[in-house]
This record gives structure tokens, sequence and C-alpha cells, in this order.
């Protein structure tokens, strides 16, 4: 596979992960039964791993143990794509308990902004720049 495909299931995953996260949590402020959002919380669970993945391939194959200006940037961009994941995970336990959930979007707004600026913004492999 080459890494324009690697690239695109990236993009592909973390874009049904949001979908699937503003279900969810749509899904919890209309207090829908228990069953299907366990059910579609799992299936998140599944779409975080293929973000990881594919993240962690891309990596490898571009910044790990590679001379590269971006380096320092890449590091900054797989800490923000974990931690958008941290963030989705946190803002979706707190809707459920019915607590504060400020901390937690902000956080996504946060680290998505950053990763979506290095992903496209910056960092050269991939489709943009
Ligand atoms: C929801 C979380 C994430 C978002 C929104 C996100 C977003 C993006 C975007 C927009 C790109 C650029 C794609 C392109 O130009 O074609 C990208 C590429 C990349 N992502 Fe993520 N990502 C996330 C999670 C992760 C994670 C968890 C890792 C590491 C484990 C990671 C590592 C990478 C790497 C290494 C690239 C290639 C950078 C390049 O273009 O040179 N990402 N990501």
């Amino acid at each position: 596979m080459d890494h324009q495909q690697m690239a695109l299931i990236h993009i592909f995953s973390w874009s049904a992960a949001i979908i699937l996260f503003v279900i969810a949590y749509v899904m919890i402020k209309q207090n829908k039964q228990e069953k299907p959002i366990k059910i579609l919380q799992m299936t998140l669970r599944l779409f975080y791993v293929l973000v990881i993945a594919t993240g962690a391939d891309l990596f490898f194959r571009f910044y790990f143990g590679v001379q590269s200006e971006y380096f320092a940037e890449s590091i900054i961009k797989l800490i923000a794509g974990v931690w958008v994941i941290a963030a989705m995970e946190m803002t979706l336990a707190k809707a459920k308990k019915g607590k504060k959930e400020f901390a937690g979007w902000l956080q996504l707004a946060f680290a998505l902004v950053i990763a979506l600026a290095l992903g496209f913004g910056r960092l050269p492999f991939g489709f943009l720049p």
C-alpha cells in the first residue's frame, strides 16, 4: 500500500470517528437507551484504533529515524492526534455522567485545530499541502 492510500485511510478513519462521536453525543443528550449508545461507542473505539494505526504507520514511514526538518512538528502532530481521541473519550464520559463537559470540548477543539493545521497545513506527505 502506498502512502497516499494510507493517508486516505487515515483521513477516512478520523472523519468517521468525529461523525460517530457527534452521533453518540447527541444520543446521550437525548437520553436514548443505554444499549445503542454502548454499541456506538464500541464502534467509535474501533475507529480510534484505525486512526492510531494509520497515523503510526505514516509516522514510521516518514519521520521515525529520518533526518527531517519536520520532525518536531510530526511529534506535535502525533501528540495532538492522540489528544483528540482522549478528549472525545473524556467528553462522552462526562456527558454520560451529567458532569461538566466544558474542559472536554475545549481540549477537543484545541487538539483538533492543531492536528488539522499540522496535518493539512504543514506536514509535507499525504494530500495537503
Ligand atoms: C482524530 C485525530 C487525528 C486527526 C484529526 C488527524 C489529522 C490528520 C491530517 C489532516 C493529516 C494530513 C493528511 C494529508 O495531508 O493527506 C494527518 C496526517 C498524519 N497523521 Fe494524523 N490525525 C489524527 C490522529 C493521528 C494520530 C493518533 C497519529 C499518530 C499516532 C497521527 C499521525 C499522522 C502522521 C504521521 C501523518 C502524516 C503527516 C504528513 O502529511 O507528513 N495522526 N493527520
